[in-house]
């Protein structure tokens, strides 16, 4: 499709204009959801064109996207410690299990302090028995007995590397409800949870465990649940929607005003142009959200999404662990950039 359809409509036209190139593409493909075409095909002639237009004006692409929106920020990250759920063979049921280096005060500090509690997992995990791998996106894949003892064995991993959890590193899970539902419920260590049951019960993690940040707690389809947990843990953590909102302005706009959600995971392939995922993050500005820019599960070595989330300011990103090329391409990607910014370089974080 790139080389053939998306090539002939888009031949000759100015590189610099990428609302006119992703419009043209999405006429061409035709369907509500690039389904046709497919969004990988048209995210990447979308990325090329960026790419293109940064190059010809001589500048690095961050810095290129910050003259059309924000000044840079580095984003802090959201980094796998364990993978679980669908990544994992289901071993426990949360898909991600992730750290916040809150406490650092540079990028490059942050890149070390996980690596620190990564290598400190490890050895917990070696030590007990409990070690099985690493699951797809570079985290440990955990032979645990219980989602409560992954958060356990998290904390105690931020100890081992002595920092003190919540103040220097924080936690964050992404549920990926959707995966857990059967029918109107939710599967979850064995049993069949009702949606507030399953709220209850991560507003005990949240209560017992250093937790800001959220992901997809219920499923794409539960709206009253996805509000409910909004309303009762929303005034004090962030509440991701990935599954739910896919990336989707329209999506955003409609979550907003009841409250479904605080925040919004960025994926530019779950849309499939550039200009659509930009829409995205300036509705979610528009909502008074917070925005995370993230990598997928399957990924290539690919880094234009570090420099989205720098170049538009959004002040976090997310992009599974901190092993595995395809992952280390993009954290690398970030520590050159803020080495380019110099003294100036400002780190965002997660606002609470
Ligand atoms: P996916 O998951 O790329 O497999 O959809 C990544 C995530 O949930 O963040
Ligand atoms: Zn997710």
């Amino acid at each position: 499709h790139v080389n053939t359809e998306i090539a002939s409509a888009l031949r000759g036209m100015p590189i610099a204009d990428q609302a006119t190139i992703d419009r043209r593409m999405i006429e061409v493909d035709g369907t509500p959801d690039k389904s046709r075409l497919g969004a990988n095909a048209t995210v990447a002639v979308s990325m090329a064109a960026l790419h293109a237009a940064a190059a010809s004006s001589g500048e690095p692409l961050w810095r290129y996207l910050t003259h059309a929106s924000h000044a840079p920020i580095i984003p802090m990250p959201m980094i796998q410690i364990f993978g679980g759920g669908a990544h994992a063979g289901f071993r426990i049921d949360i898909q991600d299990f992730l750290i916040i280096p809150v406490g650092a005060s540079t990028f490059a500090e942050a890149m070390s302090m996980t690596a620190t509690v990564y290598q400190a997992a490890g050895s917990i995990m070696r030590d007990r028995g409990r070690l099985h791998g690493v699951a797809d996106e570079g985290g440990w894949w955990p032979a645990f007995e219980s989602n409560a003892e992954a958060l356990d064995t998290l904390v105690e991993a931020i100890e081992r590397a002595e920092f003190r959890p919540g103040i220097d590193v924080a936690m964050a899970i992404d549920v990926a409800a959707s995966q857990l539902r059967r029918g109107a419920k939710y599967h979850l260590e064995g049993a069949d949870l009702e949606s507030e049951q399953l709220i209850e019960l991560l507003i005990g993690w949240c209560s017992r465990y250093p937790i800001i940040s959220i992901e997809d707690p219920l499923a794409e389809d539960d709206h009253e649940g996805m509000r409910s947990i909004t309303a009762k843990l929303g005034g004090r953590i962030q509440i991701i929607g990935d599954d739910y909102l896919v990336t989707s302005a329209d999506r955003i706009n409609a979550a907003s005003s009841p409250g479904a959600c605080n925040a919004v995971l960025i994926k530019p392939n779950q849309v499939g142009t550039i200009t659509e995922t930009l829409a995205a993050v300036t509705a979610a500005r528009a909502a008074g959200w917070s925005a995370i820019v993230s990598a997928r599960s399957g990924e290539t070595e690919d880094v234009t999404i570090a420099h989205l989330a720098v170049g538009w300011g959004v002040g976090q990103l997310k992009v599974g662990s901190i092993t595995r090329s395809e992952r280390t391409a993009k954290w690398n990607e970030v520590l050159r950039i803020e080495e380019a910014l110099g003294p100036s370089a400002k780190l965002g974080g997660v606002r609470r």
